[in-house]
């Protein structure tokens, strides 16, 4: 497990470009992390980084948006997803191995989560834009 720590947006930008170089194409990134800890920022530094002109936004109703770069991406929000058919419904299962996967509110579906994953846990740091990540399963 490494720890990264940043202390501002610039960083945190930084960072996800530094993940998005070591991607191949077919991951699952679960991010776990309070309102606010920065999922979708980091997820739109790695999306651009893997040169993709999409928007990227919270896809809290859409629950996933599919984004095109050099690998196909999907981004989940599993915020409202509480339980297994809720779950099957988003059609969660046949995303994986079929592109990238970039997940916020991981809580909510860890049991969901393949053996093999990329875990990302934000802590919100002792300033306002410090934060703390927690990255198992990739070398960075
Ligand atoms: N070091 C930092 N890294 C990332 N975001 C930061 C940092 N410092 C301050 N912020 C701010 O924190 C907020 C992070 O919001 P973001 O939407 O990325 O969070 P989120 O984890 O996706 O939340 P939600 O659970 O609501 O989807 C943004 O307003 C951003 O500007
Ligand atoms: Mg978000």
């Amino acid at each position: 497990m490494a720890k990264f720590k940043t202390e501002n947006l610039q960083q945190t930008e930084a960072l996800g470009k530094r993940i998005a170089e070591k991607l191949t194409g077919n991951e699952v990134i679960a991010f776990f992390g309070d309102l606010g800890a920065g999922k979708t920022t980091i997820t739109r530094s790695i999306v651009k980084a893997l040169e993709s002109d999409n928007d990227v936004s919270s896809p809290t109703f859409a629950i996933v948006n599919e984004y095109k770069g050099k690998f196909n991406i999907y981004h989940f929000d599993m915020y409202r997803i509480s339980g297994w058919d809720d779950l099957y419904s988003t059609g969660f299962f046949d995303y994986l191995d079929n592109g990238i996967l970039i997940i916020e509110w991981s809580e909510n579906i860890e049991n969901a989560l393949p053996d093999k994953y990329i875990r990302i846990c934000i802590e919100k740091g002792a300033s306002d834009t410090e934060r703390i990540f927690d990255v198992e399963g990739l070398e960075i």
